[in-house]
């Protein structure tokens, strides 16, 4: 049988390298139990408006659940000449309850059914995503408490720059994935309006209810005009743009902590469950989820990306080319998701090398920055200490010791006032002490971000 979209308008049945071309049901089969919400939710709107006795939605409802419950088992047959899910599922309700099964589509066209399915599809994978997100913020948090204290070098240009404490590292990637959280419960606002009753482009002459249905879905409202409905897709777009973020953030994350586990930085071990070996050399533990992480954000991007050139320069209404926007939204929620599943625990079972970092901690001048702003704060001109610091630096570079091994006389030839102090602000333990403003790696500021985080995330 043809599908229920081939009215007596043709005069042949379609080519079948046509059926093959334009065929969706291969990828948005996974969209089954939102077409069946919508599908029972629209039935009951036409219910309540009078246009399907209670009857006729009690056998639409009955029999939708029971092809919910089949596709679930596995034992419904899916049909590539219908097209898409959305045919499927109507087909079979045709074939189970006849006419009553053909009034399903009253009031409503693809265009509106598969967009109201997709945002109910986008609003459950953002709401999977945040809490992934939420747990990751959490595995940082469980490292602060093993991490207190540990001082690591903070990097600019992957230069040594600034001492900070681990746990303000941790930190800043709580506040990476926070962001991430907040815009897509932003993105979600948008997600969250309902496309049913704007039918093909123009609405419809029946007397439906789209408020109704909107409601029984938990939307917050209605997309309010429907040709914009018919066309549109920038929720797609943006919930793009915020896993394409995510992906930007953990390629971050990955990138420096395959760094860290090198002989060379030597600053973190990763669990042995979370690595893989070499089928030739026997030493070698590699980072490969961490790779992979940092990988696969090039297919986010990859994602975001064909949805801005797929959108770009669409006519209104409805074009068929919107059905190619769900292989790389699927794609790319399975692979944020896959990568936020395995970062927490990764991130929760590393342990610091502290030993290994505290060997070489001293090295680098990261205590520079805190030297000169002591003179500053003595008086002198910042510009003025940066010049005689770097100088010191380059007298210590030329002795091979560090800063706080000069001798006092070293520090008076910058300043003849200067006294023993100053040896109060070098090093890295005292450097670090030394920070004090908002947002600082001062251990006090720290502490107090890890006590607010704490509370927010459990
Ligand atoms: N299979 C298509 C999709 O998933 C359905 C499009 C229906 N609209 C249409 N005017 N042909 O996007």
């Amino acid at each position: 049988m043809s599908s229920p979209s081939r009215s007596g308008a043709f005069d042949s049945a379609v080519d079948k390298r046509v059926e093959r071309f334009t065929e969706s049901i291969s990828f948005d089969a996974r969209l089954f139990r939102h077409d069946i919400a919508g599908s029972i939710a629209h039935a009951s709107m036409l219910a309540d408006q009078g246009i399907l006795t209670a009857d006729e939605r009690d056998q639409i409802e009955s029999n939708l659940t029971d092809i919910q419950k089949e596709i679930e088992a596995g034992t419904f047959p899916i049909r590539e000449e219908l097209e898409d899910i959305h045919m499927n599922i109507e087909q079979a309700l045709i074939d189970r309850i006849g006419d009553i099964g053909r009034k399903l589509h009253t009031g409503r066209s693809r265009n509106d059914q598969v967009s109201t399915d997709l945002r109910l599809w986008v609003r459950d994978a953002i709401d999977q995503i945040d809490e992934l997100l939420a747990n990751l913020q959490r595995a940082y948090l469980s490292r602060c408490d093993k991490d207190t204290g540990v001082i690591i070098p903070a990097y600019t240009h992957l230069q040594r720059a600034q001492p900070v404490l681990a746990n303000h590292v941790w930190l800043a990637y709580v506040e990476k994935f926070a962001r991430d959280r907040q815009r897509l419960a932003d993105c979600r606002k948008r997600v969250n309006l309902c496309s049913l009753g704007t039918a093909a482009l123009a609405g419809t002459t029946l007397n439906i209810d789209r408020q109704n249905s909107a409601k029984r879905l938990g939307f917050d409202g209605i997309v309010a005009n429907s040709i914009d409905s018919s066309s549109d897709r920038d929720f797609v777009l943006e919930t793009l743009f915020c896993l394409a973020n995510i992906g930007i953030h953990l390629s971050t994350w990955a990138e420096e902590w395959i760094m860290w586990a090198t002989v060379e930085y030597d600053f973190i071990k990763l669990p042995h469950e979370f690595c893989t070996g070499s089928s030739i050399m026997p030493q070698k533990i590699n980072p490969d989820v961490l790779e992979l992480t940092r990988g696969k954000s090039a297919r986010l991007i990859g994602s975001l990306q064909t949805l801005l050139v797929l959108t770009k320069g669409l006519p209104l209404a409805y074009n068929r080319d919107l059905q190619e926007d769900k292989p790389p939204l699927f794609d790319a929620v399975d692979t944020v998701k896959a990568c936020l599943e395995l970062a927490a625990p990764l991130v929760a079972g590393a342990d610091l090398k502290v030993d290994s970092i505290n060997s070489r901690i001293e090295k680098g001048f990261l205590d520079a920055t805190t030297l000169m702003e002591y003179l500053v704060k003595r008086g002198m001109p910042q510009r003025s200490a940066h010049h005689s610091i770097g100088e010191l630096v380059r007298l210590a570079t030329s002795k091979s010791v560090t800063l706080a091994e000069l001798s006092l006389e070293d520090f008076q030839a910058v300043d003849a006032d200067l006294d023993k102090s100053v040896y109060d602000v070098l090093g890295v333990k005292n450097a670090v002490k030394a920070f004090q403003s908002e947002g600082s790696t001062n251990p006090d500021r720290v502490h107090q971000q890890i006590t607010i985080w704490k509370d927010r995330l459990n």
